[in-house]
Protein backbone atom coordinates (compact mmCIF):
# COMPACT_ATOMS: atom_id res chain seq x y z
CA UNK A 1 0.00 0.00 0.00
CA UNK A 2 1.14 3.81 -0.73
CA UNK A 3 2.11 5.73 2.21
CA UNK A 4 -0.68 6.73 4.18
CA UNK A 5 -0.90 10.66 5.41
CA UNK A 6 -3.13 11.11 8.35
CA UNK A 7 -3.80 14.36 9.01
CA UNK A 8 -5.09 15.05 12.53
CA UNK A 9 -7.18 18.58 13.59
CA UNK A 10 -8.68 20.00 16.27
CA UNK A 11 -11.85 22.38 15.85
CA UNK A 12 -14.10 24.62 18.09
CA UNK A 13 -13.80 25.68 21.51
CA UNK A 14 -10.89 23.88 23.16
CA UNK A 15 -11.22 21.55 26.54
CA UNK A 16 -8.95 19.39 28.03
CA UNK A 17 -8.02 15.80 26.70
CA UNK A 18 -7.41 17.37 23.12
CA UNK A 19 -3.86 16.65 23.32
CA UNK A 20 -4.25 13.42 24.27
CA UNK A 21 -6.05 12.10 21.73
CA UNK A 22 -3.65 13.68 19.39
CA UNK A 23 -1.14 11.85 21.01
CA UNK A 24 -2.81 8.33 21.31
CA UNK A 25 -3.78 8.77 17.38
CA UNK A 26 0.06 9.69 16.49
CA UNK A 27 1.04 6.36 18.19
CA UNK A 28 -1.48 4.59 16.86
CA UNK A 29 -0.74 5.94 13.06
CA UNK A 30 2.99 5.15 13.98
CA UNK A 31 3.13 1.70 14.46
CA UNK A 32 1.08 1.38 11.35
CA UNK A 33 4.25 2.90 9.79
CA UNK A 34 2.01 5.95 8.87
CA UNK A 35 3.03 9.48 8.61
CA UNK A 36 0.76 11.92 10.98
CA UNK A 37 0.55 15.91 10.14
CA UNK A 38 -0.65 18.08 12.46
CA UNK A 39 -2.91 20.58 10.93
CA UNK A 40 -3.01 24.09 13.00
CA UNK A 41 -5.90 26.02 13.88
CA UNK A 42 -8.50 24.16 12.48
CA UNK A 43 -9.67 24.87 8.87
CA UNK A 44 -7.61 28.00 9.01
CA UNK A 45 -4.47 26.13 8.82
CA UNK A 46 -5.24 24.54 5.42
CA UNK A 47 -6.42 28.18 4.00
CA UNK A 48 -3.06 29.41 4.92
CA UNK A 49 -0.07 29.92 2.74
CA UNK A 50 1.82 27.87 3.00
CA UNK A 51 -0.63 25.90 4.71
CA UNK A 52 0.10 25.68 8.55
CA UNK A 53 1.45 21.74 9.42
CA UNK A 54 3.47 20.12 11.59
CA UNK A 55 5.40 16.62 11.13
CA UNK A 56 3.56 14.46 14.53
CA UNK A 57 5.94 11.49 15.28
CA UNK A 58 5.61 8.78 18.36
CA UNK A 59 9.13 10.67 19.32
CA UNK A 60 7.20 14.42 19.45
CA UNK A 61 3.89 13.25 21.70
CA UNK A 62 5.95 10.86 24.02
CA UNK A 63 6.36 13.96 26.87
CA UNK A 64 3.89 15.34 28.61
CA UNK A 65 0.93 15.64 25.78
CA UNK A 66 -1.52 12.89 27.81
CA UNK A 67 -1.14 15.62 30.54
CA UNK A 68 -0.99 18.83 28.94
CA UNK A 69 -4.51 21.04 28.78
CA UNK A 70 -5.50 23.05 25.38
CA UNK A 71 -4.18 21.80 22.08
CA UNK A 72 -0.62 21.92 20.52
CA UNK A 73 -2.37 22.26 17.57
CA UNK A 74 -4.12 25.83 18.34
CA UNK A 75 -8.10 25.49 17.09
CA UNK A 76 -10.45 27.93 15.73
CA UNK A 77 -14.49 28.84 16.12
CA UNK A 78 -14.87 31.22 13.59
CA UNK A 79 -15.39 31.26 9.45
CA UNK A 80 -17.22 28.43 8.36
CA UNK A 81 -15.36 27.63 5.20
CA UNK A 82 -18.86 26.58 3.54
CA UNK A 83 -20.35 29.98 4.24
CA UNK A 84 -17.15 32.11 3.26
CA UNK A 85 -16.59 30.20 0.16
CA UNK A 86 -13.19 27.99 1.34
CA UNK A 87 -14.80 24.68 0.98
CA UNK A 88 -13.26 23.54 -2.14
CA UNK A 89 -9.58 25.35 -1.38
CA UNK A 90 -9.71 23.64 1.91
CA UNK A 91 -9.94 19.76 0.33
CA UNK A 92 -7.80 20.92 -2.36
CA UNK A 93 -4.95 21.67 0.83
CA UNK A 94 -5.29 18.19 1.80
CA UNK A 95 -4.93 17.00 -1.05
CA UNK A 96 -1.77 19.44 -2.01
CA UNK A 97 -0.30 17.51 1.37
CA UNK A 98 -0.77 14.34 0.73
CA UNK A 99 -3.46 13.53 3.13
CA UNK A 100 -5.08 10.56 2.40
CA UNK A 101 -6.81 10.57 5.73
CA UNK A 102 -8.17 13.19 8.25
CA UNK A 103 -9.06 13.17 11.98
CA UNK A 104 -11.51 16.00 13.07
CA UNK A 105 -11.19 16.35 16.45
CA UNK A 106 -14.54 18.91 17.30
CA UNK A 107 -17.79 19.35 18.38
CA UNK A 108 -21.51 18.43 16.52
CA UNK A 109 -21.24 22.03 15.17
CA UNK A 110 -17.32 20.90 13.44
CA UNK A 111 -18.53 17.63 12.24
CA UNK A 112 -21.22 19.31 10.16
CA UNK A 113 -18.53 21.85 8.96
CA UNK A 114 -16.08 18.58 7.97
CA UNK A 115 -18.92 16.83 6.81
CA UNK A 116 -19.96 18.87 4.13
CA UNK A 117 -16.41 20.70 2.98
CA UNK A 118 -15.60 16.85 2.33
CA UNK A 119 -18.56 15.82 0.55
CA UNK A 120 -16.95 16.07 -2.31
CA UNK A 121 -13.53 14.80 -1.46
CA UNK A 122 -12.39 11.32 -1.84
CA UNK A 123 -10.57 11.41 1.35
CA UNK A 124 -11.89 9.51 4.13
CA UNK A 125 -12.45 10.98 7.48
CA UNK A 126 -13.42 10.56 10.93
CA UNK A 127 -14.26 12.35 13.93
CA UNK A 128 -13.62 12.48 17.78
CA UNK A 129 -15.94 14.34 19.77
CA UNK A 130 -14.53 16.69 22.14
CA UNK A 131 -16.86 19.32 24.22
CA UNK A 132 -17.34 20.64 27.50
CA UNK A 133 -20.73 21.10 26.67
CA UNK A 134 -21.73 17.08 26.06
CA UNK A 135 -24.62 17.71 23.60
CA UNK A 136 -22.56 15.73 20.56
CA UNK A 137 -24.91 13.35 19.34
CA UNK A 138 -24.43 9.66 19.44
CA UNK A 139 -22.08 9.81 22.53
CA UNK A 140 -23.07 9.70 25.98
CA UNK A 141 -19.38 11.77 26.90
CA UNK A 142 -17.19 13.71 24.95
CA UNK A 143 -13.47 14.73 25.76
CA UNK A 144 -12.99 17.30 27.86
CA UNK A 145 -16.51 17.19 29.89
CA UNK A 146 -15.55 15.39 32.41
CA UNK A 147 -12.58 17.41 33.35
CA UNK A 148 -15.63 20.58 33.19
CA UNK A 149 -17.98 18.82 35.71
CA UNK A 150 -14.94 18.85 37.96
CA UNK A 151 -14.10 22.10 38.27
CA UNK A 152 -17.46 22.98 38.81
CA UNK A 153 -18.04 20.39 41.28
CA UNK A 154 -14.69 21.66 43.25
CA UNK A 155 -15.56 25.45 42.42
CA UNK A 156 -19.13 24.49 44.37
CA UNK A 157 -16.90 22.71 47.50
CA UNK A 158 -15.51 26.04 47.84
CA UNK A 159 -18.44 28.19 47.62
CA UNK A 160 -19.93 25.47 49.79
CA UNK A 161 -17.44 26.42 52.87
CA UNK A 162 -17.60 30.21 52.44
CA UNK A 163 -21.89 30.18 51.39
CA UNK A 164 -21.76 28.28 55.27
CA UNK A 165 -19.64 31.03 56.86
CA UNK A 166 -21.96 33.69 55.78
CA UNK A 167 -25.35 31.91 55.58
CA UNK A 168 -25.41 33.33 51.99
CA UNK A 169 -26.93 32.24 48.34
CA UNK A 170 -23.66 31.19 46.51
CA UNK A 171 -25.16 30.95 42.67
CA UNK A 172 -22.54 29.58 40.31
CA UNK A 173 -23.00 30.34 36.67
CA UNK A 174 -21.77 26.92 34.27
CA UNK A 175 -21.06 26.70 30.56
CA UNK A 176 -22.47 25.02 28.13
CA UNK A 177 -24.14 26.78 25.64
CA UNK A 178 -27.54 25.68 25.12
CA UNK A 179 -27.30 22.45 26.91
CA UNK A 180 -27.95 21.80 30.50
CA UNK A 181 -25.12 18.64 31.08
CA UNK A 182 -22.35 20.46 32.75
CA UNK A 183 -24.38 22.10 34.90
CA UNK A 184 -26.24 18.85 35.78
CA UNK A 185 -23.73 17.04 36.26
CA UNK A 186 -21.42 19.43 37.80
CA UNK A 187 -24.13 20.28 40.60
CA UNK A 188 -25.54 17.17 41.10
CA UNK A 189 -21.47 16.30 42.19
CA UNK A 190 -21.03 19.37 44.03
CA UNK A 191 -24.14 19.21 45.99
CA UNK A 192 -26.20 21.80 44.68
CA UNK A 193 -29.58 22.45 46.12
CA UNK A 194 -30.95 24.11 42.75
CA UNK A 195 -30.22 23.75 39.29
CA UNK A 196 -30.70 25.66 36.56
CA UNK A 197 -31.11 24.35 33.15
CA UNK A 198 -32.00 25.67 29.37
CA UNK A 199 -33.94 22.45 28.90
CA UNK A 200 -36.66 23.27 31.49
CA UNK A 201 -38.88 26.12 32.51
CA UNK A 202 -38.40 27.24 36.28
CA UNK A 203 -40.17 29.66 38.49
CA UNK A 204 -38.14 32.11 40.44
CA UNK A 205 -40.81 32.47 43.26
CA UNK A 206 -40.71 28.28 43.46
CA UNK A 207 -37.05 28.39 43.32
CA UNK A 208 -36.95 31.14 46.72
CA UNK A 209 -39.91 28.96 48.18
CA UNK A 210 -37.54 26.00 47.95
CA UNK A 211 -34.38 28.13 49.56
CA UNK A 212 -36.83 28.78 52.41
CA UNK A 213 -38.23 25.40 53.10
CA UNK A 214 -34.57 23.95 53.03
CA UNK A 215 -33.13 26.53 55.16
CA UNK A 216 -35.98 26.90 57.41
CA UNK A 217 -37.23 30.28 56.82
CA UNK A 218 -33.80 31.51 57.98
CA UNK A 219 -30.48 32.37 56.10
CA UNK A 220 -28.31 29.55 55.67
CA UNK A 221 -26.03 27.94 52.81
CA UNK A 222 -27.86 27.59 49.96
CA UNK A 223 -25.68 26.27 46.66
CA UNK A 224 -27.57 27.41 43.45
CA UNK A 225 -26.14 26.17 39.87
CA UNK A 226 -27.30 27.83 37.10
CA UNK A 227 -26.44 26.97 33.07
CA UNK A 228 -25.09 30.34 30.96
CA UNK A 229 -27.85 28.96 28.41
CA UNK A 230 -31.19 29.48 31.14
CA UNK A 231 -33.77 31.41 29.60
CA UNK A 232 -34.61 35.15 31.74
CA UNK A 233 -36.84 34.71 34.19
CA UNK A 234 -38.58 38.11 33.05
CA UNK A 235 -39.25 37.38 29.12
CA UNK A 236 -38.41 33.66 28.83
CA UNK A 237 -35.46 34.95 26.30
CA UNK A 238 -32.08 33.87 26.70
CA UNK A 239 -30.27 37.10 27.54
CA UNK A 240 -26.45 38.16 26.20
CA UNK A 241 -24.10 37.85 28.71
CA UNK A 242 -23.72 36.43 32.39
CA UNK A 243 -27.48 35.82 33.67
CA UNK A 244 -26.35 34.55 36.72
CA UNK A 245 -25.94 37.88 38.39
CA UNK A 246 -29.11 38.95 37.53
CA UNK A 247 -30.58 35.38 38.93
CA UNK A 248 -28.94 35.78 42.43
CA UNK A 249 -30.36 39.62 42.45
CA UNK A 250 -33.63 38.33 41.89
CA UNK A 251 -33.19 35.82 44.92
CA UNK A 252 -31.97 37.86 47.29
CA UNK A 253 -35.16 40.63 46.86
CA UNK A 254 -37.25 37.32 46.91
CA UNK A 255 -36.17 35.07 49.59
CA UNK A 256 -34.64 38.08 51.85
CA UNK A 257 -31.08 36.77 52.03
CA UNK A 258 -27.53 37.34 50.84
CA UNK A 259 -26.62 36.28 47.68
CA UNK A 260 -23.69 36.25 45.53
CA UNK A 261 -22.93 34.82 42.29
CA UNK A 262 -20.25 33.61 40.59
CA UNK A 263 -19.16 33.35 36.89
CA UNK A 264 -16.84 30.19 35.98
CA UNK A 265 -15.99 31.06 32.65
CA UNK A 266 -12.76 30.01 30.63
CA UNK A 267 -11.60 28.39 34.17
CA UNK A 268 -14.11 25.07 33.11
CA UNK A 269 -11.68 24.79 29.73
CA UNK A 270 -8.31 24.70 30.53
CA UNK A 271 -5.59 23.08 32.66
CA UNK A 272 -5.10 19.13 32.84
CA UNK A 273 -7.64 16.38 31.96
CA UNK A 274 -8.98 14.24 34.95
CA UNK A 275 -8.08 10.52 34.60
CA UNK A 276 -11.51 9.71 32.66
CA UNK A 277 -10.86 12.33 30.15
CA UNK A 278 -7.35 10.96 29.41
CA UNK A 279 -8.36 7.30 29.31
CA UNK A 280 -11.34 8.12 26.30
CA UNK A 281 -9.23 10.21 24.45
CA UNK A 282 -6.38 7.62 24.33
CA UNK A 283 -9.61 5.19 23.66
CA UNK A 284 -11.13 7.23 20.81
CA UNK A 285 -7.91 8.46 19.34
CA UNK A 286 -6.66 4.70 19.05
CA UNK A 287 -10.52 3.42 18.08
CA UNK A 288 -10.50 6.23 15.12
CA UNK A 289 -7.10 4.79 13.70
CA UNK A 290 -8.56 1.43 13.77
CA UNK A 291 -11.32 2.71 12.05
CA UNK A 292 -9.63 4.78 9.27
CA UNK A 293 -7.46 1.33 9.01
CA UNK A 294 -10.56 -0.89 8.41
CA UNK A 295 -11.16 1.75 5.25
CA UNK A 296 -14.02 3.57 7.09
CA UNK A 297 -15.13 6.72 6.60
CA UNK A 298 -17.66 9.06 7.57
CA UNK A 299 -18.12 8.08 10.97
CA UNK A 300 -17.31 9.43 14.32
CA UNK A 301 -16.06 7.63 17.77
CA UNK A 302 -18.42 7.37 20.75
CA UNK A 303 -18.97 6.27 24.25
CA UNK A 304 -21.81 3.94 24.80
CA UNK A 305 -23.23 1.85 27.40
CA UNK A 306 -19.69 2.18 28.84
CA UNK A 307 -17.75 1.07 25.87
CA UNK A 308 -16.16 2.49 22.68
CA UNK A 309 -18.30 2.21 19.54
CA UNK A 310 -18.51 4.36 16.65
CA UNK A 311 -21.71 5.86 14.77
CA UNK A 312 -22.46 7.46 11.50
CA UNK A 313 -22.16 11.03 11.24
CA UNK A 314 -25.15 11.41 9.93
CA UNK A 315 -26.21 10.56 13.56
CA UNK A 316 -24.22 13.62 14.94
CA UNK A 317 -24.56 16.41 12.34
CA UNK A 318 -28.43 17.29 13.19
CA UNK A 319 -26.77 18.08 16.47
CA UNK A 320 -26.96 19.78 19.18
CA UNK A 321 -28.57 17.19 22.14
CA UNK A 322 -29.81 18.30 25.09
CA UNK A 323 -30.69 17.47 28.44
CA UNK A 324 -34.22 14.84 28.35
CA UNK A 325 -36.43 14.60 31.37
CA UNK A 326 -35.84 10.92 31.35
CA UNK A 327 -32.12 11.43 31.57
CA UNK A 328 -31.10 9.70 34.56
CA UNK A 329 -29.51 11.95 36.64
CA UNK A 330 -32.59 14.44 36.19
CA UNK A 331 -34.04 11.12 38.33
CA UNK A 332 -31.30 11.40 40.53
CA UNK A 333 -31.41 14.86 41.08
CA UNK A 334 -34.95 15.09 41.90
CA UNK A 335 -34.77 12.51 44.62
CA UNK A 336 -32.19 14.49 46.29
CA UNK A 337 -34.22 17.30 46.65
CA UNK A 338 -32.84 19.48 44.35
CA UNK A 339 -34.85 21.83 42.64
CA UNK A 340 -34.73 21.27 38.76
CA UNK A 341 -37.74 23.17 37.23
CA UNK A 342 -41.07 22.49 36.56
CA UNK A 343 -41.54 20.38 33.00
CA UNK A 344 -39.13 20.49 29.53
CA UNK A 345 -39.49 24.31 27.27
CA UNK A 346 -40.28 24.04 23.92
CA UNK A 347 -37.45 24.06 21.79
O1 LIG B 1 -18.70 25.21 23.47
C1 LIG B 1 -17.80 25.39 24.49
C2 LIG B 1 -17.99 26.74 25.14
O2 LIG B 1 -17.05 26.88 26.20
C3 LIG B 1 -19.39 27.02 25.64
O3 LIG B 1 -19.68 26.35 26.83
C4 LIG B 1 -19.37 28.53 25.73
O4 LIG B 1 -20.66 29.07 25.60
C5 LIG B 1 -18.52 28.91 24.56
O5 LIG B 1 -17.74 27.79 24.21
C6 LIG B 1 -17.61 30.07 24.79
O6 LIG B 1 -17.01 30.39 23.59
P1 LIG B 1 -15.80 31.40 23.45
O7 LIG B 1 -14.56 30.67 23.91
O8 LIG B 1 -15.79 31.71 22.00
O9 LIG B 1 -16.09 32.57 24.32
Amino acid sequence: MSQVTLGILTSGGDCAGLNAVIRAATDAAAQRGWRVLGIRRGHLGLLATPPDVIALTADAVRTDLLRAGGTILGSNTKDDPNKTGRAEAVSAALLQLGVTHLMVIGGDGSMRIFDRVLSAANIPWVGVPKTIDNDVPGTEFAVGFFTAVGVVSEALDRLASTAASHSRIMLLEAMGRDSGFLALYGGVAGGADVILLPEFSYDLDAVAAHIKAITHDRPGPVLVVVAEGVARFDNDRRQRGSIGPDIAAELEKRTGFDARSTVLGHVQRGGSPVAFDRLIASTFGVRAVELLADGMSGRMVAWRAGTISDVPLTEVVGGPRFVTADSPLIRTARQLGIYIGDGARPR
